[in-house]
């Protein structure tokens, strides 16, 4: 199987789960991202069924209003049953990576709203210990020289990633060469750092059930 079928083949493992489990009428949280997309298109097919979407970012909002799903502002509503997104890597915790599309602020905010947080992905995002993929983290614009350093004596090098402005006008530092041992730690203790957005663990708040798309099905794990 290609990585595409494999992503398309969780995004409907995906739909299925929130057809059982999300109530008519709710409100589903919708991540960003390749895997996301595959997820977003599998969803038109039960747009009417849902309260509303509330998206991560404004490229996912874009594909969700393109299907006709109604997307509705954070602010207007007081419950998310269930958050879909995908991951740059995951834990055998559930904890995550992710921000590789630069979306970590807006997801991990989502993600903090609902109820169950469901991740998708194919098996290679399945790792021991995180930090093989740099681990993206939002900056302030006038703080991301400083940030680099403090950074940098945490034992990574972060590298500005060129071109990118997030939804949200920042720039991203992405963080090369960490070897994640305690992510929980990690996440709170890059958070303490003055022009930190937000960083790219979703340690403190993983998974609730990640629905992973391996060659033999889709299995799924719940923590
Ligand atoms: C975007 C994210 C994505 O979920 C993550 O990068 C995985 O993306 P893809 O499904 O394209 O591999 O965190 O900010």
């Amino acid at each position: 199987m290609t990585q595409d079928e494999l992503k398309q083949s969780v995004a409907r493992a995906a739909c299925d789960y929130v057809r059982d489990h999300l109530p008519a009428g709710a409100i589903l949280g919708v991540g960003t991202g390749s895997t996301a997309n595959f997820f977003i298109d599998e969803i038109a097919g039960i747009k009417d069924r849902l309260g509303g979407a509330v998206a991560s970012s404004e490229a996912t909002a874009a594909r969700l209003a393109s299907h006709g799903v109604r997307v509705l502002d954070l602010n207007s509503v007081d419950a998310i049953g269930i958050y879909v997104d995908g991951a740059d890597e995951i834990d055998g915790r559930m904890a995550m990576v992710k921000g590789g599309g630069g979306a970590l602020t807006r997801e991990k905010i989502v993600a903090a709203v609902a109820d169950t947080f469901v991740c998708i992905c194919d098996a290679s995002k399945r790792v021991q210990t995180m930090g093989k993929f740099p681990l993206p983290v939002e900056v302030i614009p006038m703080a991301s020289a400083y940030v680099s350093r403090e950074l940098g004596k945490l034992g990574g090098t972060p590298r500005l990633r060129e071109g990118m402005v997030t939804d949200n006008g920042n720039l991203i530092l992405d963080v090369h060469g960490l070897s994640i041992s305690d992510p929980v730690s990690l996440e709170a203790q890059i958070n303490q750092i003055v022009g930190v957005v937000t960083n790219g663990l979703f340690a403190l708040r993983g998974a609730d059930v990640l629905l992973l798309a391996t060659a033999n099905g889709v299995e799924t794990h719940v923590r």
